[in-house]
């Protein structure tokens, strides 16, 4: 050590001893990471695949039952991940019609109505002039769309994120686009995905409702038991470095005992984010256990029971 003192906030203290009984729980383990850690983007390795749903959300979609859909569900509970899973794969089929489908995902909230109109004529590939208002913007994106699908038999999807600011002007803009029709069918051409929380979609419908009436909700499904499992067999696998051979009817969920990690499932009503927390804070305590010689690192039914009441108290607060 260098002779320098350094001040170090009592905050910073804390987390990198945390930091440090964490490390020499891993390594323990004989994993290479930490198992519990979050990503802004989903991992398609770590990512447990709620197939129906997905397929009968493609299928919406695809089948242009409604110009606009809601994908809706309390925080973390999968909206933004299932908004990247229909990008996937849309990219790559075909309607009834042979039509097939391009994309723009606007992953940013809270924009203006002009970043907005940008954003739109971007993630579209349209040109459009520096000086240009958000109205000629968006008049740009709409011609773009009439001809990419009368000419290319390309229909466009509209992926946006959380656009709960500046709800009238963007969404004057959204209905312009879920409108567009081309002049000799009656079907829309575009079709627009948001996703939000019910509280939002209420204030939609109270706001907004020739747009709410427009777009279908959809629920975003919980996890079952069996998802849960999975969620954490995926992690356990990929902190081992074995993420590659994955297989999904037999893993291990090993240092979980299947009780704890039954519990922490319960506890988190299904959310994945929730259950993500929980299994961290669940190892956290573990590894302090094991610190004091406490335990093999087993994740074990006590701990798991601890943590989750603990977490309880203000889960039910979100
Ligand atoms: N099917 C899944 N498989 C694995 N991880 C998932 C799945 N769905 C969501 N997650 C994880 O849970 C967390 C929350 O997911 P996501 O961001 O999609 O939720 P959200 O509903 O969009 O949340 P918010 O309301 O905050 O926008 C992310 O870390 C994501 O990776
Ligand atoms: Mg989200």
């Amino acid at each position: 050590m260098s002779g320098i003192q350094k001040k170090v906030s009592p905050f910073t203290k804390h987390f990198e001893a945390r930091k440090e009984i964490l490390d020499s729980w891993i390594k323990h383990m004989e994993f290479r990471r930490n198992p519990f850690l979050g990503f802004t983007l989903p991992n398609p390795e770590l990512l447990v695949e709620m197939s129906e749903f997905l397929e009968s959300l493609v299928d919406i979609v695809v089948s242009n039952e409604r110009p606009a859909i809601f994908l809706r569900g309390p925080v973390g509970v999968g909206k933004s991940t299932h908004l990247i899973l229909i990008r996937r794969d849309i990219q790559n089929l075909q309607d009834l019609h042979g039509n097939a489908f391009r994309t723009a995902y606007i992953d940013r909230s809270g924009l203006h109505a002009r970043q907005f109109a940008r954003l739109c004529a971007i993630g579209f590939n349209v040109k459009f002039n520096k000086s240009d208002d958000s109205d000629e913007i968006m008049d740009s994106v709409g011609k773009d769309i009439i001809e990419k699908y009368e000419k290319e038999k390309i229909r466009s999807v509209l992926l946006a994120e959380d656009i709960s600011e500046n709800q009238h002007e963007i969404f004057s803009k959204l209905q312009y686009l879920a409108d567009l029709n081309a002049e000799k069918t009656e079907e829309p051409i575009a079709t627009i995905i948001m996703t939000g929380t019910s509280e939002y979609f209420q204030a939609l419908t109270a706001v907004l409702p020739q747009i709410a009436d427009r777009s279908e909700p959809i629920d975003v499904p919980r996890f079952e038991w069996k998802h849960s499992r999975e969620f954490i067999g995926r992690r356990i696998a990929y902190a081992k470095g074995e993420i590659s051979s994955f297989d999904i009817d037999d893993f291990s969920i090993y240092p979980f005992e299947e009780d704890a990690a039954k519990i922490l499932a319960d506890s988190s009503r299904g959310i994945p984010r929730d259950l993500r927390l929980l299994c961290r804070a669940s190892v956290s305590v573990t590894a302090d256990a094991l610190l004091r010689k406490e335990g093999k690192g087993e994740i074990n039914y006590e701990i798991a029971k601890v943590v989750s009441e603990y977490y309880q108290s203000f889960l039910s607060e979100v």
